[in-house]
């Protein structure tokens, strides 16, 4: 028997393929493309994801049985906004989790509405890449568009949709919205209200491995599965990613290196930090988490090498990247390519080399974006111990993990053991599990992660570099708030 996990990213789709023991029996990627229509923006079309799965799928399946196939679960990226008219027609491209576009609706949430009532409605403030702001973005900006919605899903809900016609999410993706009330695992009237939308238009709400129905025809024709296939409601990446590591029940955590960044605490009970300067959401095993997100991670690393070091031999650059440099680097690099979510909510900001001098090599600057993601992650990390949660480890998971070097820096400027998972396919192996569940071959996501998430190995911090870290990260700390008033007059010069 086989089980199909879907990882809908940001700049592919990662499709893989489970039997029924857990073991990877194949995965295959397909790239599109990602728009940046204005400095900030950031789009992508829906039917590019749909025609990406119709495409990796059959290629997934090629040799292999696809009659053995059960079920399907997609871990999807977060938070973007899909609208469809009445006819299931895509209105405009998906405005995505990164976009930050929506400052001006975002300080009306919160300032006018107030953050006092966002977050005893939803458990939540806004963020400008969450999808209350950008339905206020909508209505203001693209009046047209926004009378024509009929329905309002998540990206990987688009594909769902497409798989069996049902307009559906899960309580962990649409925690991301602003338009859950989290707690409660209903939609809150009143920031419907507050939108401008109906609960007609919201999709219907699932628990992660609940099937939601089998396969269309039609999309089973296009797919080369059979017309039996359950697909399951799935979860959004960073709850799926959590699964596939084995982050399920209470006071565990998953950190990922992807495109974003970011540190997912599980709670078997609901809770918000006070200032809500982490995201309270539902998890993809029932239970709750407390997550802080950092828009560019893995995406940093992407950038320096290939846009301005033109190489893709990122082994390479790390090189000369021996362990007596590390703890030792004066260059520092602020990782806000896309502004920054967690901590600062503040599409303003931007990313920067601090300390270069004439003699400055090459590899000092690519060790400084390792090193400023890493110290982004901590400044998360940091706001969960100040509300007195204890992170003692970690599982990782990312493309960014599959660098030892980087797996290295962030376990001393954590000072925390991290352990990858046997398979490091975190959302895609997530969502497969989750399918596991929705067709009976295991009781719980709890079970299921039990039965089939291993420890491959794990980096311990070494308390020397701990304390080197820690002096560096002092001072890091310190440029966002002194770069603040400057990028404030940077963005009004654009
Ligand atoms: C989480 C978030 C990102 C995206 C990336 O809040 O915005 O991690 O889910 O795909």
């Amino acid at each position: 028997m086989y089980y199909i996990g879907i990882d809908l990213g940001t700049s592919a789709v990662k499709l893989l393929l489970m039997d029924e023991t857990g073991r990877i029996a194949n995965i295959v990627d397909r790239e599109y493309p990602l728009a940046f229509p204005h400095p900030g923006w950031s789009e992508q079309n829906p039917s590019d994801w749909w025609s990406a799965v119709c495409d990796g799928i059959p290629a997934l399946l090629d040799g292999f049985d696809a009659a053995q196939v059960r079920g399907i679960g997609a871990g999807g990226q977060m938070h973007g906004l899909v609208v469809l008219d009445k006819d299931d027609n895509v209105i405009r491209p998906c405005i995505l989790w990164n976009d930050g576009r929506t400052q001006k609706q975002v300080d009306y949430l919160n300032d006018t509405i107030g953050t006092e009532l966002l977050s005893r409605c939803t458990a939540n403030i806004a963020f400008a890449g969450f999808t209350a702001p950008k339905l206020l973005w909508l209505r203001a900006n693209e009046p047209e568009n926004f009378a024509r919605i009929a329905k309002i899903m998540l990206p990987k809900d688009y594909i769902n949709y497409k798989l069996t016609g049902v307009h559906c999410t899960d309580y962990s993706d649409a925690s991301g919205m602003l338009l859950l009330d989290v707690q409660h695992k209903c939609w809150s009237r009143e920031i419907l209200d507050i939108c401008g939308v109906t609960e007609a238009q919201l999709p219907r709400l699932f628990e992660s491995w609940q099937p939601v129905a089998t396969l269309t025809a039609e999309a089973a024709r296009l797919l080369g599965l059979p017309a039996g296939v359950v697909v399951c409601a799935g979860a959004g990446d960073n709850a799926a990613a959590a699964v596939g590591c084995g982050a399920v029940g209470g006071g565990k955590c998953n950190i990922s290196l992807g495109t974003s960044g970011t540190v997912f605490i599980t709670s078997d009970t609901f809770g918000v930090d006070s200032r809500n300067a982490l995201h309270s959401f539902a998890h993809a095993d029932g239970g709750y988490h407390l997550m802080g997100c950092i828009l560019s991670a893995a995406s940093c690393n992407k950038w320096w090498n290939e846009e301005i070091l033109r190489t893709t031999d990122f082994a390479a650059e790390q090189a000369p990247i021996t362990p007596d440099r590390l703890g030792t680097n004066d260059v520092y690099f602020l990782p806000y390519l896309m502004g920054e979510r967690s901590p600062h909510n503040d599409p303003a900001a931007r990313g920067a080399f601090l300390g270069l001098r004439m003699d400055t090599p090459r590899a000092a600057m690519t060790q400084a974006v390792l090193e400023g993601v890493a110290f982004a992650i901590r400044d998360c990390v940091e706001i969960a111990r100040a509300q007195g949660v204890e992170i003692a480890s970690s599982t990782l998971c990312g493309g960014g993990a599959k660098s030892p070097l980087w797996r290295e820096i962030l376990a001393n400027v954590l000072g925390i053991p991290l352990t990858l998972p046997q398979t490091e396919q975190g959302p895609g192996y997530g969502g497969a599990m989750l399918a596991a569940v929705a067709c009976g071959a295991y009781p719980t996501v709890q079970a299921c992660a039990q039965a089939l998430v291993h420890a491959k190995s794990t980096t311990a911090p070494d308390p020397a570099l701990v304390e080197k870290y820690n002096a560096r990260y002092a001072v890091w700390h310190k440029l966002y708030p002194a770069l603040k008033a400057s990028y404030v007059e940077m963005e009004a010069l654009q």
